[in-house]
C-alpha cells in the first residue's frame, strides 16, 4: 500500500518530522511504499470559497493554481494519509489548515473516500490538550468518507526533544508497522 505523510511543521528535523520518519520506517519494514511531503516547502493558497469545485463542469477540480496541482494527485494515489502537525493553539498549524481547506473538491468527487487517515501530533502539553485537534480531524475524515485509523500524540516542546522518549519512538514505528 502507499502511505503519504503530509508534514506541517515549519521545523525541519523537529518533533513532528521525527515521529513521522519513525512511522514511515515502520511502514516500509512491512513492505509499504512511504512518502513524505513537507508542506512548508509548498505554496498553498487559501480556499476562496468560489465553489468551482462543486460544479460537475469543473470536473470537481479546484480553480486555484499553486502547489496543490501536484499535491492533489499524490493524495489521490495514497491508500493511507498521515496528517502530521504540531499543536498550535489547540489546533493544527496554519499550513495544515490551508491544506485541509483545500480538500474541499473531495466532498463532491469522493476521491478520498475509503482511504485511511491518521494524525501525528506532538505538543508541549501532550495528549490532554489534543481534544479539539482530534475532533476536527475525526469529523473531517468522516465528512470525506475516510476511515479514521487513529492518532499518535506525544509530549515534546524543544526541537528534537522527542528523541529523549524512546517509548514514543517505539510507538511510532509500531504504528507504522501496523498500518
Ligand atoms: C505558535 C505556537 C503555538 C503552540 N501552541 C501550543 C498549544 O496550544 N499547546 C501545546 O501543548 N503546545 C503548543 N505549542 C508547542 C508545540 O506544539 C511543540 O513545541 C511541538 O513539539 C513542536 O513540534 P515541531 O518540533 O515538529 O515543530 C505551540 C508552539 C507554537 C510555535
Amino acid at each position: 500500500m502507499k502511505v503519504l505523510a503530509v508534514l506541517a511543521s515549519p521545523r525541519k528535523g523537529g518533533n513532528t518530522e521525527i515521529l513521522v520518519d519513525e512511522m514511515l520506517r515502520g511502514a516500509e519494514l512491512k513492505g509499504h511504499t512511504a512518502e513524505k511531503l513537507r508542506l512548508y516547502e509548498c505554496e498553498i493558497l487559501p480556499c476562496l470559497d468560489c465553489r468551482g469545485c462543486k460544479k460537475p463542469s469543473s470536473g470537481y477540480n479546484c480553480a486555484l493554481s499553486d502547489a496543490m496541482i501536484e499535491i492533489y494527485p499524490r493524495l489521490e494515489e495514497a491508500d493511507i494519509i498521515i496528517f502530521a502537525t504540531p499543536v498550535y493553539w489547540y489546533g493544527p498549524t496554519a499550513k495544515m489548515k490551508l491544506l485541509i481547506d483545500r480538500l474541499r473538491p473531495y466532498i463532491a468527487s469522493r476521491k478520498l473516500a475509503g482511504k485511511k487517515g491518521l494524525v501525528v501530533s506532538p505538543s508541549e502539553e501532550g495528549a490532554s490538550c489534543c481534544g479539539p485537534l482530534l475532533q476536527m480531524f475525526a469529523m473531517s475524515f468522516e465528512y470525506l468518507g475516510m476511515l479514521n485509523a487513529g492518532s499518535l500524540l506525544a509530549q515534546a516542546y524543544e526541537k528534537g526533544e522527542i528523541r529523549n522518549s524512546p517509548e514514543e519512538l517505539k510507538r511510532a514505528i509500531e504504528m507504522g508497522q501496523s498500518l
